[in-house]
């Protein structure tokens, strides 16, 4: 009898930990600059220093809502950067499924459940969609 009541006991304490660790768009701001600024520029516009050799362009980050058709697509977001999708002609976008590897957070990506994903990559994909317009 103490194991279930334990359990519901805990339940909470797991939720406050999620909400606690809910990466914010702040948090993916010096990932950002880390590992995307060269191809997509420091404002996500698609121009970054070595942008010009590249073929194709990197992408304008701030327009992938609306490319979308307004919705910010998180599912396809996470993986791209992930590299889960990744085709292997799509040779420039490198894939950081690797380097952003940690802890999981549950993240609504329009599913009946939310999806785990590494707090690093969640906090990446909360500063792209902060930055949308
Ligand atoms: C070496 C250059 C390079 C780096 C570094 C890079 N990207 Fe990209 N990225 C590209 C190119 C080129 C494209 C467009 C072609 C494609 O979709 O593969 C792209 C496309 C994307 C897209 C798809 C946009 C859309 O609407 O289809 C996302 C999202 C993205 N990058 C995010 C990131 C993030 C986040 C980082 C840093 C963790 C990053 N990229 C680092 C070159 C780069």
């Amino acid at each position: 009898m103490t194991r279930p009541l334990f359990a519901l006991l805990a339940l909470p304490l797991l939720a406050g930990c999620f909400e606690r660790d809910m990466p914010e768009a702040s948090d993916g701001v010096a990932l950002f600059a880390e590992n995307c600024v060269m191809c997509h520029g420091p404002l996500g516009r698609g121009n970054g220093v070595i942008a010009e050799g590249l073929d194709p362009k990197p992408a304008d980050l701030t327009r992938i809502a609306a490319r979308a058709g307004g919705t910010f697509p998180r599912a396809a977001v996470l993986s791209k950067i992930d590299g889960y999708t990744k085709q292997p002609q799509e040779a420039q976008m490198p894939e950081f499924g690797l380097l952003l590897k940690g802890p999981t957070v549950p993240v609504d990506v329009g599913g009946a459940q939310p999806t785990p994903v590494p707090r690093p990559l969640a906090a990446l994909a909360a500063y792209l969609e902060s930055i949308q317009r």
